[in-house]
């Protein structure tokens, strides 16, 4: 949610700014700018849009300096457009910012700093902070960034140049904010794969940080100017594994990357004999009455799963709840509660308040997520990484199907630890388990891609879409429906199929096509009947049926065939089928897979 970057060093600082910004443009790209410190000033480039109309811009100007900030926006106040586009300068240009968040009490400041003669050109809430850092410089930059700071509320990471200054100043507060360490040269961006080409040595700033930047030093404080000691942590993701390699889009190669991913997560926690789940966690099982799981989008649906395996493999009642509605609703918990975030990014800010709030209440708490060092990872009693690597495609893919194997291993250790999973159930398990990167491999093979691209053509202008699912493989359900939304900007609903009579059939008519899990369950006859109501309405059934299934099969308009897997692990299999369904629907109507309109990979504001 808006990417912000910072440069000082001996390269040329319009050539490393825009290629950290096309790292993170996933962030948002509503707007895209930098700012050089050259030897006449600061110069200030900047457009609404994408990141490619500002870098066909630059290619036709020569901007000489080593030192810069940049930006790539969602835009929160104001259209896309030139104007709203950072960085903001102060009217005489020596002050330029980028700033990730929203400042709340931007109109109230705006109208102070109005009356004493300031003139804005934007509409947007971050601008104030270009005309407070000003008005505050007595020559020493960092000392009016921290006065400024002390007058506003809400959400920051900011990055701030002066014209006479061979340093940036940058501060955080809730929004994210990363220093890359290199030699002779310093780096800062909201996410660490902006600095992956650059530097593996980074330090994740804090709450109430506020860092001097200069090419041979980083000096960090509080924003009472008292020193904090942070030291360098060594990141081990490659530059190469943020990179598209031969697909076109991120997006296929996070999707084929599964198999992979899926056995370094299992890896992890099934160590040691056969069947055995061994988690580094220093949680006690005998002190888990409840849990509950809080999450957003896609990791709210791994939850949804996750909640089905616990409370089968562990016997332990489990309440799952979208992040942000978790925070205001005075959820009941004690110390006996573990609270489970699920988080990708690890910085998403609902879920992160949400997390705050469950330990404010007493609960024990553990972070299931995928960005090291992420705030999550550093606010969380307990860390348990899904080990996904780098996800850039907006659209999560493998960091979701890791997020429900870490759930299983979850389930698993606790269930055995309470004695309710036995020894040869645990060992079945652990064998499906290590098997399922296989599966997943072989359900992406190329002539059931081609047939899953053959069912997207078919389908391609439908109006609308159902998703049906029960038991397990009602948040698949639900995760299939955002999937395709989200990347195609068609509408898609899903709903748990027993719930169709109550309501939703009435959207089936001719034509509607009709997602529906068939594959192996417990339930698989219900889900049966439920496809019989769609067809005796008319509706295209496509099913999703394991191999060798014959009966759901002689039901459907059009079957998507997947490898079988047990049914608690259903999910990561049939996800797998889904991502593709709304790829190429996607795909095939033209859409930007990797960045879907409106929308950011990492949402930092609330
Ligand atoms: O980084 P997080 O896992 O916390 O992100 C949560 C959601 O914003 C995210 O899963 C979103 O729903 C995805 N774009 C869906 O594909």
């Amino acid at each position: 949610m808006c990417g912000i970057v910072g440069y000082v060093g001996y390269r040329d600082a319009k050539e490393v700014l825009l290629e950290k910004l096309a790292r993170i443009e996933y962030r948002g790209h509503d707007g895209a700018g930098l700012a050089i410190r050259t030897v006449t000033g600061i110069e200030v480039y900047k457009k609404g849009g994408p990141l490619a109309g500002l870098a066909r811009e630059l290619e036709l100007r020569s901007v000489r300096g080593m030192l810069g900030l940049g930006h790539t926006r969602w835009a929160t106040h104001g259209a896309p457009d030139d104007r709203n586009a950072h960085p903001h300068a102060s009217e005489d240009g020596t002050v330029v910012i980028s700033h990730n968040g929203i400042i709340e009490n931007y109109r109230l400041l705006k109208e102070r700093l109005a009356a004493q003669g300031h003139a804005f050109r934007s509409e947007t809430d971050s601008e104030v902070l270009a005309h407070l850092i000003k008005e505050r410089y007595r020559g020493d930059l960092a000392g009016a960034v921290r006065a400024a700071l002390t007058e506003v509320r809400g959400a920051y990471a900011i990055v701030v140049a002066h014209a006479e200054h061979e340093e940036i100043v940058a501060a955080r507060s809730v929004s994210p904010l990363v220093i890359g360490v290199g030699d002779g040269e310093m780096f800062l961006a909201s996410d660490v794969l902006a600095l992956l080409p650059y530097t593996r040595r980074v330090v994740f700033l804090e709450d109430g940080d506020l860092v001097v930047l200069r090419s041979q030093s980083y000096d960090v404080t509080d924003l009472g100017g008292r020193p904090r000691a942070r030291p360098p942590t060594v990141v081990d993701w490659s530059a190469e594994a943020a990179e598209k390699g031969d697909c076109d889009t991120f997006m296929l190669k996070e999707i084929h990357e599964q198999p992979r991913v899926l056995a370094q997560t299992i890896a992890g926690g099934l160590r040691g004999g056969a069947g055995e789940a061994r988690l580094d966690l220093r949680l006690d099982p005998s002190s888990i009455d409840r849990v509950q799981i809080i999450g957003c989008g896609t990791a709210y649906h791994a939850g949804l799963v996750g909640e089905h395996l616990i409370e089968r493999l562990a016997r332990v009642q489990v309440e799952v709840d979208i992040a942000s509605e978790y925070r205001y609703r005075q959820p009941i918990v004690d110390e006996r509660t573990l609270v489970i975030a699920i988080s990708q990014s690890g910085e998403t800010m609902d879920t992160l308040e949400a997390l705050r709030e469950a330990k404010r209440l007493g609960a024990k708490t553990l972070g299931i997520i995928n960005v090291q060092g992420s705030s999550m990872t550093r606010e969380a009693h307990e860390v348990l990484y899904v080990h996904a690597g780098p996800e850039i495609g907006v659209a999560s893919t493998k960091a979701y199907t890791a997020q429900l194997c870490a759930l299983f291993l979850f389930a698993l250790w606790l269930g055995q630890a309470r004695g309710v999973v036995s020894a040869a159930r645990a060992a079945q398990l652990s064998a499906e388990l290590r098997d399922l990167p296989r599966v997943v491999d072989e359900a992406l093979d190329a002539a059931r891609v081609a047939e899953i691209e053959r069912i997207a053509a078919k389908y391609r202008d439908a109006r609308g879409w159902l998703f049906l699912g029960r038991g397990v493989n009602a948040p698949s359900a639900l995760e299939g429906a955002l999937k395709l939304k989200e990347l195609s900007y068609v509408y898609a609903e899903a709903h748990a199929a027993g719930e169709m009579k109550h309501g939703p059939i009435s959207i089936v008519d001719e034509g509607l096509p009709v997602v529906v899990i068939a594959t192996e369950c417990s339930l698989l006859e219900k889900v049966l009947s439920n496809i019989q109501e769609v067809r005796a309405r008319s509706g295209r059934v496509i099913a999703l049926v394991n191999d060798g299934d014959t009966e759901a099969a002689s039901y459907a308009d059009d079957l998507i065939r997947l490898p079988r897997t047990d049914e608690l692990l259903s999910p990561v299999v049939n996800a797998v089928a889904l991502q593709l369904l709304a790829y190429h629907v996607a795909s095939l109507l033209g859409r930007d897979v990797d960045k879907p309109r409106n929308l950011a990979k990492s949402v930092t504001v609330e």
